[in-house]
C-alpha cells in the first residue's frame, strides 16, 4: 500500500524547505521492479577522484522503456554507461556497486564485456555507422560473435535486422553502399539494426534524437515503441515531451544523485521531489 492510499492524502513533497531541499538526496520513488532485467545496487562512478555518480539503486524493468532526464552533467551519460560497463573504456574512470543481470555482477572480474557489450547494446547521440558498406555494418558484429555460419544465414540476419529498425525498405536496393551515405535518422536506424543484429537484451540509447530533425525523431520514437515488445530500452533524453511519449518510468537525476523514479505519467504531473519539480517545470536546468 503506498502512502496515498495508507492515509487518503497525497505524499507529501520531499525537500518542500530550502534546505532539505538542498540537502536531500536519497532517492525518493519506486526503485525496485518485480523481476528486473538489471538490477544497480550502489553504483557509483568516479573520474579521479571526482564523483559523478553517487550510490544509485535502481532496477531496469523487462521490455521497458525507462527515461533518464535531468540537467546537463548530472551523470546520466555516465551512468548508462555502466550498464555495459563502457565506462571501463574510460582512463581513471572507476565504478563501484553491482550491477546485477541474470543472477550475475556484470562486475565481476571474469565477465567478459565483449558478450556483455552484444547482451547490453548501445546507441549514441551521434550516429555512427562503420566506414563500412551497409550490409557490413549489420554483418560484422553477427559474424565477430559467431552468431552466423555462412552466407545464407548472415544475409537472413542482415535483411531481418534491417526490417525491424524500419530501414530495408529505404536501403534494400543499396546495401553495398557506405553507411555514411544515408542521412542522419537512416544512419541512426542503421546503428540500431547493427545493436539489434547481435542479438541484444537491453538497448541503451543516448539522446538517439538529438541530432535530428522532428520528422526522423518521430520515426526513432515509433521503432523504440515498437522494440520494447523484444527488448528493454534505458534512454537519456533531454526532451521532456519525448520522455513522455515513449517512456513508462523515468529517473530523474541530479548532481550524480538519483533523486527520484517512478512511472513516467507520475513523474510529469505529480512529481514527489521539490527538484524534480524544478526541473520539469523549468526552473532549474
Ligand atoms: N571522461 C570524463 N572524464 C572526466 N570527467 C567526466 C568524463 N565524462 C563525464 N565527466 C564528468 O562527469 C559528470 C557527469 O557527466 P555526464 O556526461 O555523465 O553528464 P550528462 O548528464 O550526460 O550531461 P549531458 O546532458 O550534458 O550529456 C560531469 O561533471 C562531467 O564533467
Ligand atoms: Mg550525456
Amino acid at each position: 500500500m503506498n502512502q496515498e492510499q495508507a492515509t487518503g492524502h497525497p505524499p507529501r513533497k520531499v525537500g518542500r524547505h530550502p534546505l532539505i531541499e538542498r540537502t536531500e538526496r536519497a532517492t525518493v520513488g519506486q526503485a525496485t521492479v518485480e523481476n528486473p532485467r538489471m538490477s544497480c545496487q550502489n553504483v557509483a562512478v568516479y573520474y579521479d577522484s571526482k564523483k559523478a555518480i553517487s550510490d544509485v539503486t535502481l532496477d531496469i524493468g523487462r521490455n521497458e522503456v525507462i527515461a533518464m532526464i535531468g540537467p546537463s552533467g548530472c551523470g546520466k551519460s555516465t551512468f548508462l554507461r555502466c550498464l555495459n560497463r563502457m565506462n571501463d573504456t574510460i582512463e581513471r574512470c572507476v565504478v563501484t556497486g553491482q550491477i546485477f543481470m541474470d543472477g550475475i555482477n556484470i562486475y565481476d572480474r571474469d565477465v567478459d564485456v565483449v558478450p556483455l557489450r552484444a547482451q547490453v547494446g548501445m546507441v549514441f547521440q551521434k550516429p555512427n555507422p562503420f566506414p563500412k558498406s551497409i550490409y557490413n555494418n549489420i554483418a560484422y558484429g553477427p559474424r565477430i560473435h559467431g552468431l552466423v555460419q555462412n552466407r545464407d544465414e548472415t544475409d537472413e540476419l542482415v535483411v531481418s535486422s534491417l526490417k525491424r529498425a524500419g530501414l530495408w525498405s529505404e536501403v534494400k536496393d543499396r546495401l553495398e553502399m557506405p553507411g555514411t551515405s544515408l542521412s542522419g535518422g537512416q544512419q541512426q536506424r542503421l546503428c540500431i539494426a547493427r545493436a539489434i543484429a547481435v542479438n541484444p537484451e537491453v538497448i541503451l540509447m543516448d539522446e538517439p534524437c538529438s541530432s535530428l530533425d522532428p520528422i526522423a525523431t518521430a520515426i526513432i520514437e515509433e521503432l523504440i515503441d515498437e522494440l520494447k515488445q523484444d527488448y528493454t530500452i534505458a534512454i537519456v533524453t533531454h526532451s521532456m515531451q519525448q520522455a513522455s511519449r515513449i517512456s513508462q518510468r523515468t529517473a530523474y537525476f541530479h548532481q550524480g544523485n538519483l533523486i527520484e523514479i517512478g512511472p513516467t505519467d507520475q513523474i510529469f504531473l505529480n512529481p514527489l521531489h521539490q527538484l524534480t519539480e524544478d526541473y520539469i517545470t523549468g526552473r532549474f536546468g
